[in-house]
């Protein structure tokens, strides 16, 4: 790590700074480019040529530089694997939601000690693939006391944190689902939110155990009331109300978005709500990705993820993510790491994040590759040669 209190980074050979103002194409990109960060913000960048001084430098020898990847959507704190049963699904059993419960026996035997060093672990994990922000959701704990043990965890480790109470209704409530739904918006959620940003709820009609409209809607309303913004997992497993849910109550993000009605496309439009694709778990579960290609052309703002999970996707690459959103998705290389960049950044209102302009924090991803294209054209292969994170190289 160099701790010096400004950095250099000169001879970027290709600089994505998402900002369209000072570079070419919707991502704004500079060739030849320096960044100074000082004080974990940039404060200049421009020409390699014309760089000022700093106390660090790193020479980027022609390598491309991108904004930190900004991971809007996983769910990292949870013990045990879930291996078997995604062996068995590459023998041809479906997905159905019902193996959450298995990790959420594991988490709540889990010691607080244990999921934080887990999901550290996992966060480092992220880093070293050129993650600078990450989303962690709760949601295998479905207890008042594991729920907020979980988000304690993920609040040592983000200031992204989302309250998932509303993941499956837990075993002990299998006959009282509403009795569940009013513990969730009551006492859990007085006791979650004030650890958590946002509030999520898994809105599925096609997942065992999952939530209904009336009941998703209950919740998200009652998170909003108590101060948390509102994300949605909406539509992953067949159509369903989750998206036009998730335009109604104003939240920032409907995710997996797999099964689009062309009103749910609307409807996301209309409401300026992001859409955040992840096709690690259509991967994972042998599943139709979603059509990025129709989203995008319908002018709804995409965001990629992993969705870090045991159960549908336990990959912590963006990099990967990139490259199936290219691959199998229909999204240009370009607009693949848009959206994992600044894409992810307004799935979570962050506007200091996924972009490079003064004043933005210092967040700099340096590929070993002349070019962002490489994220797709060479899948599966190391290329995250630096990471940048507030000002100070981490990786
Ligand atoms: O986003 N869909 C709900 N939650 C996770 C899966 C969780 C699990 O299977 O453990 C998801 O895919
Ligand atoms: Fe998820």
């Amino acid at each position: 790590m160099v701790g010096a209190s400004s950095l250099l980074i000169a001879d970027i050979g290709e600089l994505v700074t998402n900002d369209p103002e000072r570079g070419a194409g919707p991502l704004g990109i500079l060739r030849d480019a320096a960044l100074v960060a000082e004080r974990g913000r940039v404060a200049w960048l421009g020409p390699s040529a014309a760089a000022p001084a700093a106390d660090a430098r790193v020479d980027a020898a022609g390598r491309a530089g991108l904004p930190g990847f900004v991971d809007a959507h996983t769910h990292l704190v949870f013990a045990g694997d879930r291996a078997s049963e995604f062996e068995a699904r590459m023998t041809g059993h479906a997905y159905t939601a019902g193996g959450i419960r298995t990790t959420v026996a594991a988490t709540r035997a889990a010691t607080k000690e244990q999921l934080a060093a887990g999901t550290t672990r996992l966060v480092a994990e992220m880093l070293r693939q050129g993650t600078t922000t990450v989303e962690i959701k709760s949601g295998y704990g479905l207890t008042v006391a594991d729920e907020r043990r979980c988000l304690d965890v993920a609040a040592g480790l983000t200031s992204e944190t989302t309250f998932l109470g509303a993941h499956v209704v837990p075993a002990e409530y299998e006959n009282d689902p509403q009795g569940y739904v009013e513990l969730v918006r009551g006492p859990m959620l007085a006791a979650c939110a004030p650890r958590a940003r946002w509030i999520d709820v898994f809105a599925e009609p096609h997942a065992e155990h999952a939530f209904d409209v009336d009941a998703a809607r209950a919740v998200l309303v009652a998170g909003v009331q108590a101060g948390l913004g509102a994300r949605v997992h909406a539509a992953q497993l067949g159509p369903g109300p989750g998206p036009r849910l998730a335009a109604e109550v104003g939240a920032a993000s409907a995710d997996h978005c797999s099964h689009l009605t062309d009103d749910d496309v609307a409807a996301l439009r209309d409401a300026g709500v992001v859409a955040t694709l992840l096709p690690a778990a259509e991967f994972s579960t042998r599943s139709p990705y979603p059509d990025a290609r129709r989203l995008l052309d319908a002018g709804v703002t995409v965001a990629l993820a992993t969705d870090c999970n045991p159960g549908t996707a336990f990959t912590t690459s963006m990099p990967f993510v990139v490259a199936l959103a290219v691959r199998e998705m229909r999204m240009t290389p370009g607009e693949a790491v848009h959206a994992a960049t600044v894409g992810g950044a307004a799935a979570l209102r962050r506007p200091d994040v996924g972009v490079l302009r003064p004043g933005a924090r210092a967040d700099l991803t340096l590929l070993d590759a002349p070019s962002c294209v490489y994220l797709a054209y060479r899948p599966g292969v190391p290329l995250v040669w630096r990471v940048v994170k507030a000002g100070a190289v981490v990786v």
